[in-house]
C-alpha cells in the first residue's frame, strides 16, 4: 500500500519516526510530508534514511511531477502525526498552503490523524469544534492519550504511542479493503429494566455505546451483525442506522433480552454479551401504578434472580461459538480489576471476557473507556484505554486473533 505520513510541528514527531520504521517493515511504500516546523524537531535526513524516499516539504518542488496532487492522488491512505492544533484548524479550514495541506485536499483516501499539543489547546472549543468537523468529514482520531506532557504538567493531550498508530492505520487499510471478518455476531448493547409497576422500573446506567460500538467495529471489518438494543437511545442508534450489515433488535427486560439471545445465538458465530443486565427483577409487576397513600413510609421490595443469559448461552453453545462476556467492576486499581476478570470468566466459562472500570464518573455513559480482556488461560490478551471506539476495536481485533 502507498502511505503518505504528515508529520507537523511538536516535539512528539521524535516519536512518528518509529512508526514510519512499522509501515516500512510491513512493506508499504512510506512517503513523509514534514511542514517545515516539523524539521525543526526531526531533520530531513532522518526521514528519507527511515522511509528510503526523498523528502520534501515545498509545493515548489519536483514541479514536473505535480508533486503537491500526486502523492494525496496516489495513497491507499494518509497519516498525519503528531497533528498540532494549527495542523487541525487548517485542516478542518481545507487551507492548502504547503505540500502537507495539497495532499490532504487532493486526497480520497482514508486519512487518520494522532492530536499532540497541551491540554488547555486540547480542550479549546476552537480546537473541539474543529476535531468535530473532521471527525464528521470522515477522519479517523487515534488519541490524544492522558499523560506526562513536554512542560512536566500532564492531561489529555499527549500523542498516542507509534504502535497504537500503527494498529489504527492498519485497521483503516484492512476496512478498506472490504474487511477481514466473515460470519455472523451476535451483539447485545444497553441496559436491562425491570419493572415495578406501569410507570417505574429499576434499572442501570449503562449508556449502550460500548456495545453499539462493538457492532460498528465487526460491521465495518465484514461482520454480519445482530445487534440487541436494551433500552439504548435513539441518538445512540443513530450511529448503526442504514447500515446494510448491522440488525438491530430493540428488547427491554431481561427476559425479553433472553429471548432473543438465545434465538439469535443458534446463528451466530461469534456472541458479545455487552449489555449490563439486571441481575434482579419483582416476581410480580402491579399492574396499576403503586401509591404512596397504601404504602405508607416504606417500600419493601423482594426481588428475585434474573436468569444468567450468559451462562445460559454457554450451556447450549454450539460448536466454533465464541462467546465474549463484559464486566462492569469498580475496583480501584487494575490489579483488582483483572482479578475479578479473571475469575468472573471462569465462574462464566466464556471464552474471553472484557473488564471496565466503572464508577460515579467512569465507564457508564462515557465516551471514553478502559478495556481490559482476560482469555481462558487466563492472560490478558488486550488492554485499551480511549474513545469506545477504540477500545471497541481492540476488543474485536482480540476476538478475531482468536
Ligand atoms: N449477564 C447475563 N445475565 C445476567 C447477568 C449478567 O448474561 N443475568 C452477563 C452480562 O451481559 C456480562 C456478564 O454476564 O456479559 C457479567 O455481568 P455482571 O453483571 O458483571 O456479572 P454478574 O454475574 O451479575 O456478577 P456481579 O455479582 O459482579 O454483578
Amino acid at each position: 500500500m502507498f502511505v503518505v505520513v504528515g508529520v507537523t510541528g511538536g516535539i512528539a514527531a521524535y516519536k512518528t519516526v518509529q512508526l514510519v520504521r512499522l509501515l516500512v517493515k510491513d512493506g508499504h511504500e512510506v512517503h513523509v510530508i514534514p511542514t517545515d516546523d516539523a524539521l525543526r524537531f526531526v531533520g530531513r535526513p532522518t526521514w528519507e534514511a527511515i522511509s528510503r524516499h526523498p523528502v520534501t516539504t515545498s509545493v515548489h518542488d519536483d514541479v514536473a511531477q505535480v508533486r503537491h496532487v500526486a502523492l494525496g492522488q496516489q495513497a491507499d491512505l494518509v497519516i498525519v502525526a503528531p497533528a498540532t492544533a494549527n495542523t487541525i484548524a487548517s485542516m478542518a479550514a481545507g487551507l492548502a498552503g504547503d505540500l502537507l495541506g495539497t495532499t490532504l485536499l487532493a486526497t480520497t483516501a482514508p486519512v487518520v490523524i494522532a492530536p499532540a499539543m497541551h491540554t488547555e489547546m486540547w480542550q479549546h472549543p476552537a480546537t473541539q469544534a474543529n476535531i468535530d468537523t473532521l471527525t464528521t468529514r470522515g477522519v479517523r482520531m487515534v488519541g490524544p492519550v492522558s499523560g506526562e506532557l513536554t512542560g512536566g504538567d500532564a492531561g489529555p493531550g499527549r500523542m498516542a504511542e507509534p504502535e497504537q498508530i500503527h494498529e489504527a492505520a492498519l485497521r483503516e487499510l484492512r476496512e478498506r479493503t472490504g474487511g477481514d471478518l466473515r460470519g455472523s455476531w451476535l451483539v447485545t448493547a444497553g441496559g436491562t429494566r425491570e419493572p415495578l409497576d406501569p410507570v417505574r422500573f429499576i434499572g442501570n446506567r449503562s449508556s449502550g455505546r460500548q456495545g453499539v460500538e462493538v457492532a460498528r467495529a465487526a460491521a465495518r471489518r465484514g461482520a454480519d451483525v445482530t445487534l440487541l438494543a436494551a433500552n439504548v437511545s435513539d441518538a445512540i442508534l443513530a450511529s448503526v442506522a442504514g447500515d446494510p450489515r448491522i440488525r438491530v433488535v430493540e428488547v427491554s427486560t431481561t427476559d425479553e433480552l433472553e429471548r432473543a439471545a438465545t434465538e439469535h445465538a443458534a446463528e451466530a458465530d461469534v456472541v458479545v454479551m455487552a449489555a449490563a443486565v439486571a441481575d434482579y427483577r419483582l416476581p410480580d409487576v402491579a399492574d396499576v401504578k403503586l401509591r404512596k397513600e397504601e404504602r405508607g413510609g416504606t417500600l419493601t421490595l423482594e426481588l428475585v434472580e434474573t436468569p444468567d443469559i450468559l451462562a445460559g448461552l454457554v450451556a447450549s453453545r454450539r460448536a466454533g461459538q465464541t462467546i465474549v462476556g463484559f464486566a462492569a467492576e469498580t475496583p480501584g486499581d487494575d490489579a483488582t480489576l483483572v482479578e475479578r476478570a479473571v475469575a468472573k470468566r471462569r465462574r462464566k466459562g466464556a471464552d474471553l471476557l472484557a473488564a471496565n472500570e466503572v464508577g460515579w464518573g467512569k465507564g457508564f455513559d462515557r465516551d471514553e473507556n478502559h478495556l481490559v480482556v482476560i482469555d481462558a488461560s487466563d492472560a490478558v490478551v488486550a488492554e485499551a484505554e480511549g474513545s469506545k471506539r477504540e477500545t471497541a476495536d481492540a476488543l474485536v481485533d482480540a476476538i478475531a486473533r482468536r
